[in-house]
C-alpha cells in the first residue's frame, strides 16, 4: 500500500503521518512500515527555498529539481519497498509540484505531462487548513528555523485552492480530503475510518 500526505505547509501532515505509522505497526506484527518524504534527496532543493526572496523565483529550475527528485525517490526508495509488501507512507509527492509550482506560475499542462508515467498512490490524503491557521502553526514551530520561502500568505492561498480542485485534476485517483483545522486526535480519527473504508 502506498499512501501519500499533502497539504500546505503547516497543515499538519508531518505529525498524522507518525500516527498513521503507528498505527499500521501496531495492526498487525507482519506490516513493515517505510515512512519517507519529498523533496528527498537534492541538497539545491532546500537551498534555493531558503534563500529565494519571492516564491515565484526560479520556477522552471525548481520544476526540473523536483521531478528528477521524484524520480530518484520511486526508483529507490518507493518501488522497491512495495515490491517487498512494506506499506511506504510518503510525506509530499506530485500533488506539491502540481500545487506548488502551478502557483508559481508554471503550465498545469506541462507538469501534468511531466507526472503522468509515475506510480499513482493507493490513497492520498490531502489535509485542508486555514493559511492563518497554517501560518501560525509554522512559526510557533521552532525546530524549523530555516523555513521555505512559501510561507507567505497570498502564495498559500493560491496554493491550497490548488489542492482544493486535485479531485477534478484527478478523478481516476483515491484522493480523499480532511479538513485539518480540527485538534490532532479528531484529525487521526478520520484519518482511521477512511483507511478501514478501503
Ligand atoms: P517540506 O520539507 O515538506 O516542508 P513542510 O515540512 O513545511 O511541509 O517541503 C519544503 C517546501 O517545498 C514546502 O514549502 C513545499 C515545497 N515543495 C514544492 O514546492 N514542490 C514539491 O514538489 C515539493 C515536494 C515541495
Amino acid at each position: 500500500m502506498f499512501i501519500v500526505l499533502e497539504g500546505i505547509d503547516g497543515c499538519g501532515k508531518s505529525t498524522q503521518i507518525i500516527n498513521l505509522a503507528d498505527f499500521f505497526f501496531h495492526q498487525d506484527k507482519y506490516n513493515h512500515i517505510v515512512v519517507t518524504r519529498e523533496p528527498y534527496r537534492r541538497r539545491e532543493i532546500r537551498e534555493i527555498l531558503k534563500t529565494n526572496e519571492m516564491p515565484n523565483e526560479k520556477k522552471d529550475q525548481l520544476v526540473y529539481l523536483f521531478v528528477e527528485d521524484r524520480k530518484e525517490h520511486f526508483k529507490e526508495v518507493i518501488i522497491p519497498s512495495l515490491n517487498r509488501g512494506h506499506i511506504v507512507l510518503c510525506d509530499r509527492y506530485k500533488y506539491s509540484t502540481i500545487c506548488y509550482q502551478s502557483a508559481q506560475g508554471f503550465s498545469l499542462e506541462r507538469l501534468l505531462d511531466m507526472h503522468r508515467f509515475m506510480p499513482v498512490p493507493d490513497l492520498v490524503f490531502v489535509f485542508d487548513v486555514n493559511v492563518e491557521t497554517a501560518l501560525k502553526r509554522v512559526s510557533y514551530d521552532y525546530s524549523r528555523k530555516k523555513e521555505s520561502k512559501f510561507e507567505q500568505k497570498n502564495f498559500l492561498e493560491v496554493v491550497r485552492r490548488n489542492y482544493l480542485s486535485l479531485n477534478e485534476l484527478f478523478p481516476d485517483e483515491n484522493i480523499i480530503l480532511i479538513d485539518g483545522n480540527e485538534s490532532e486526535r479528531v484529525v487521526f480519527e478520520k484519518i482511521k475510518k477512511a483507511i478501514q473504508k478501503i
